[in-house]
């Protein structure tokens, strides 16, 4: 079942879960997200990064995604992941995405809110959801790189003043975590976490979840977030089984058999990680 983000999100505000957004950049992955989904009972977010919508397409994307998600009887949203680029979030709009995502973090305050609301206005018109990203979350993913060094947490203060006049659905915020491998433990900053959730009362969002210890999670999600994002441990699942595969078969040429093992490996990893969520069993009809 497509829904918009919203609903999805703000099911997990008011009921204190997180909903795991997973990237994907091919067909399998697709499919891992949506069997794990089924498997759990799990609403789910399927989102695509720049470096997946370069490498796929917006149509190959919403395309794969829409079909799996109107044929499953769990709430799925389709999400566009870090946008900065106004043509390819209005494309996204029109290839059926239920969510996108105005990344303007990299610009001074009133240039991040202006350049929101201007997506805002767009999106909410055809009932798109909008999540946009305050303060500057580290690490590389695909194009964006953010040196540690200029990473910088978010100002609840900045915060509220954000959200009352972009009105956007939910907010990422930077706590601590960075996209990619981490290189030691990341430690989050669980206070900053609860007084912008009392301050805002509105679903948030965490990226660069992989890597992150399970009690962390937990207790970022028992302190109100909502969204999840994962890439970077679906992809170390997927290369590790492919490789295995390879090492133990070096002669089978068909993709499917070497793909086929890793869509499965794909697939427990995000079910573990639905569970960590507390996503399980709340997916409703
Ligand atoms: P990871 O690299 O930690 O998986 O983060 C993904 C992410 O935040 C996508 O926006």
């Amino acid at each position: 079942m497509l829904v918009s983000g919203k609903s999805i999100l703000q099911h997990a505000h008011e009921n204190g879960y997180a909903v795991g957004a997973f990237n994907v950049n091919n067909m399998e992955q697709v499919q891992a997200i949506i069997g794990a989904a089924e498997e759990t009972q799990s609403p789910v977010i399927i989102q695509a990064s720049q470096g997946g919508l370069k490498y796929a397409g917006v149509e190959i994307i919403s395309a794969m995604a829409k079909t799996l998600a109107e044929n499953t009887t769990v709430p799925v949203a389709i999400h566009l992941d870090h946008g900065t680029d106004f043509t390819q979030i209005m494309k996204c709009l029109r290839n059926g995405f239920t969510s996108v995502m105005i990344d303007a973090s990299h610009y001074e305050l009133d240039e991040n809110i202006r350049r929101t609301k201007q997506i805002v206005e767009m999106a909410k018109a055809v009932g798109v959801s909008v999540e946009a990203e305050l303060g500057k979350i580290g690490g590389v993913e695909d194009d964006i790189a953010v040196d540690e060094k200029d990473a910088t947490y978010t100002d609840p203060d900045e915060a509220a003043k954000f959200v009352s006049e972009t009105e956007v659905d939910y907010l990422a915020i930077a706590v601590g975590t960075a996209h990619g491998p981490y290189k030691g433990e990341p430690k989050l900053d669980f206070d900053r976490i609860k007084v912008i959730k009392e301050r805002l009362n509105m679903p948030l969002v965490l990226h660069g979840s992989s890597g992150v210890p399970e009690e962390s999670i937990r207790k970022a999600v028992s302190l109100g977030i909502n969204k999840i994002n994962i890439d970077t441990d679906i992809r170390q699942a997927f290369h590790r089984a492919v490789k295995k595969f390879v090492a133990e078969n070096p002669d089978v040429y068909d993709p499917r058999k070497i793909v086929g093992p890793a869509r499965d490996a794909m697939k427990e990893v995000i079910k573990t990680k639905m569970e960590m969520f507390g996503s399980t069993g709340k997916a409703w009809r």
